[in-house]
């Protein structure tokens, strides 16, 4: 029963986050745009009161008019409209998440047995649980002291966006080392997600009400507020695309069960930057093909990188043709069937994962391909919960048709 409620309760936490998600994302995404897309204003008397952009568009049957102040207007109407909650209620709803799914069974999702550090390998349940959350506290204060040391007033911004680069790879190699693949592709897109909100929270909305207050009071807004919350925006910007990548990485175990899975996160991360960037170049009319064909190249590299690698990993020393339906059927029962069964025994499962029965010859025999994938990849069973033995994996990587 209980399974079953976090089942349910994961499903409509999903919802919401993607929702949210979406909403925020794509709010951002216009603001990028607009800004990028502002043309000076043709009218005089906008001049005048200080207008410096504008964009006209038309969107659902009405036509609107945009307009952007180079500093401040005169005065403020009462309700401007502040974007903040669809940043906090993803964020939110994301780590709501990550506990209910990670946080519950984290000897299943977060402990990395495989890994080449020993004491991490060894963890407990509870301590995996503690480092995540240090992961993600760790991975903002580190970003943020690299936003304050490197460029405080905003004028090497160019060498910050390096720096920022740079912890991201180191990110995706710790993630690798400590956690368990899966959890070390998500962790990293929370790592980044995490600035995303943190930045709002910490930066860019208390900058905007400073600004606001300086207004009210009829002085001069610092313009360091304006500046800091624009840096902080426009890493933003670049975070988005890595991090809904990381975000639905979680079936695609060829990514992250490989031994490079962090050479090939971080090929992900800098592809899905480089596209955005044509994106924000493209808003004001400049078309530069190189950086989505950048892209796509260090996707290719990861394509090429993750691909199987062809044979058995360990020969087996028969002459025969491969073991029969039989003999396979009766590991995936040792090994597989506690939880990918109608009725999984295995404690903590309500139903069985990804919706993957194994539970007939059948049905083993459909799934061939599939099960020689995981299992090759050392990602299934999870966590070796099973105990699965290397001879076993060499049996089903030589088992065919
Ligand atoms: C301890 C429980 C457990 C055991 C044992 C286990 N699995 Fe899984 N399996 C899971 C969970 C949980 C998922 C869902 C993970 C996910 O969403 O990617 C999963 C997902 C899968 C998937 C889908 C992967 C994807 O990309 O969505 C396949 C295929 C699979 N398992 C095969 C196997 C095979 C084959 C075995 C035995 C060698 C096995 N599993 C043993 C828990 C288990």
């Amino acid at each position: 029963m209980q399974a079953y409620i976090l089942d349910f309760a994961n499903f409509m936490l999903r919802w919401l986050h993607v929702i949210a998600a979406i909403a925020w994302i794509g709010e951002s995404i216009y603001f990028v745009m607009l800004d990028n897309s502002l043309k000076p204003p043709k009218d005089e008397s906008c001049r005048k009161k200080g207008v410096f952009g504008e964009m006209w568009a038309v969107h659902g049957g009405g036509f609107y008019h945009n307009q952007k102040y180079a500093t401040s207007p005169e005065a403020l109407p009462d309700d401007l409209h502040w974007s903040f909650w669809k940043s906090y209620t993803t964020w939110l709803s994301g780590f709501a998440l990550f506990v209910i799914l990670y946080m519950v069974n984290p000897g299943f999702y977060l402990v990395n047995p495989d890994s080449d550090w020993a004491w991490a390998a060894g963890m407990t349940g509870w301590q995996a649980n503690v480092l995540a959350l240090l992961f993600l506290l760790g991975g903002w204060v580190v970003y943020n002291e690299l936003c304050k040391r490197i460029s405080p007033d905003m004028q090497r911004d160019g060498l910050l966006s390096l720096g920022v680069a740079v912890l991201m790879v180191v990110v995706a190699y710790l993630s690798t080392q400590m956690f368990a693949g899966r959890a070390a592709f998500l962790l990293t897109g929370a790592v980044m997600a995490t600035a995303m909100s943190a930045n709002v929270f910490f930066w860019i909305i208390p900058g905007q009400r400073r600004m606001v207050a300086a207004m009210k009071a009829g002085e001069t807004p610092n313009p360091l507020d304006g500046k800091r919350g624009k840096q902080r925006s426009v890493h933003n910007t670049y975070f988005t695309l890595p991090v809904v990548l990381l975000m639905i990485s979680n079936h695609y175990s060829f990514a992250y069960s490989h031994e490079y899975a962090w050479v090939i996160m971080s090929l992900f991360i800098f592809a899905g930057a480089l596209i955005r960037q044509f994106f924000v170049l493209m808003h004001s009319g400049k078309i530069q093909p190189a950086y989505p064909a950048a892209g796509v190249l260090l996707l290719a590299v990861a394509l090429w990188i993750a691909a199987p690698a062809s044979g058995p990993a360990v020969a087996r020393d028969t002459a025969d043709a491969g073991p029969s339906l039989e003999e396979v059927h009766a590991i995936v029962e040792n090994r597989c069937v506690a939880c990918h069964s109608r009725e999984p025994s295995q404690p903590g499962f309500g139903s069985a994962p990804a919706g993957i029965t194994y539970d007939t010859e059948d049905q083993v025999h459909r799934q061939m391909e599939q099960i020689k994938q995981v299992v090759g990849s050392g990602y299934m069973p999870l966590g070796n919960m099973t105990g699965m033995t290397d001879e076993e994996r060499a049996t089903i990587a030589a088992w065919s048709d």
